[in-house]
């Protein structure tokens, strides 16, 4: 259930430069608001069997990462986010959450609130868009994901 996003970007490092071999993990609630975790055990009656949750996906050359999911919904007490988290090498370079421009929710979120400039609210907060030709409805958002180190090779 909920509306098919493809969400896509870049691995970038430092220097702008892509990152190949990145871990690039995500992870978010359901169309109902329930994440596909053991602690969220007061909506598992709710819950979409048939949405997975969490994807992972691995950089090549190019540093792309692409995932199909659905466009994020609120949860209480939070704004539509998508969770991600960079590794490689077994080390963790980023852990942050993508946002949808625009959405009402985000001015009450705690977190997004928190975030320290416009500018940093604006790099993790991207539009929602029709893919061009889709015949369903599908979304796609783009984001990249810009590591604040450069990982040794
Ligand atoms: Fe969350």
């Amino acid at each position: 259930m909920g509306e098919v996003t493809y969400v896509s970007g870049r691995v970038l490092d430092a220097r702008g430069e892509p990152l190949r071999n990145a871990l690039v993990e995500i992870w978010q609630c359901d169309a109902h608001g329930v994440y596909l975790h053991t602690a969220d055990t007061a909506n598992r009656a709710k819950q979409d069997k048939q949405f997975q949750g969490f994807g992972r996906f691995l950089t090549g050359t190019g540093g792309e990462y692409l995932f199909r999911t659905i466009k994020p919904v609120p949860y209480v007490p939070r704004t539509p986010h998508i969770h991600y988290k960079v590794r490689r090498g077994g080390q963790e370079l980023l852990t942050t959450q993508l946002y949808i421009q625009g959405h009402p929710g985000n001015a009450g979120d705690g977190v997004w609130k928190g975030l320290k400039t416009d500018a940093d609210r604006d790099a993790v907060t991207k539009p929602f868009v029709a893919l061009p030709g889709a015949k369903a409805g599908e979304l796609a958002v783009k984001f990249d994901l810009v590591l604040g180190v450069t990982p040794e090779a």
